[in-house]
């Protein structure tokens, strides 16, 4: 199990339960499960428009989160959005770790504590 915290200025933060490692449960869509109201369209990460922030709670908070790596998709739009550099793309290939900034569409729970800002 894995416990994502969602926080929006706009809105009181909320914690849910997640089922870790289905690989099948993005952050867009357990959000969905549980009406917290993160902007999306296409869900298929091409438009950017779920864009969110998501660093690791707990023992290891402030950390990039594990999760699953960069899809093709996210790579592309998040330096469409200024918000990969190429210096941490390429850290991406040594490194296996991601950045902070994700898309909600793409991103699938792992085991780990996680906070996410959209
Ligand atoms: S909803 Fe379009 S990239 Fe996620």
């Amino acid at each position: 199990m894995a416990l994502i915290t969602f926080s929006n200025p706009d809105y009181k933060d909320r914690t849910v339960y997640a089922v870790a490692g289905s690989h099948t449960k993005s952050i867009l869509k357990i959000a969905q499960e549980n009406k917290i109201p993160i902007n999306f369209d296409c869900q298929d990460g091409d438009c950017g428009s779920c864009l969110v922030r998501v660093t690791q709670i707990g023992k290891d908070a402030g950390k990039a989160p594990m999760g699953v790596s960069l899809t093709m998709k996210e790579q592309v739009k998040l330096r469409e959005l200024g918000k990969l550099t190429k210096e941490q793309l390429d850290d991406l290939v040594t490194v296996d770790r991601t950045g902070e900034w994700r898309l909600a569409c793409q991103f699938i729970v792992r085991d780990e504590d996680i906070l996410v800002e959209y």
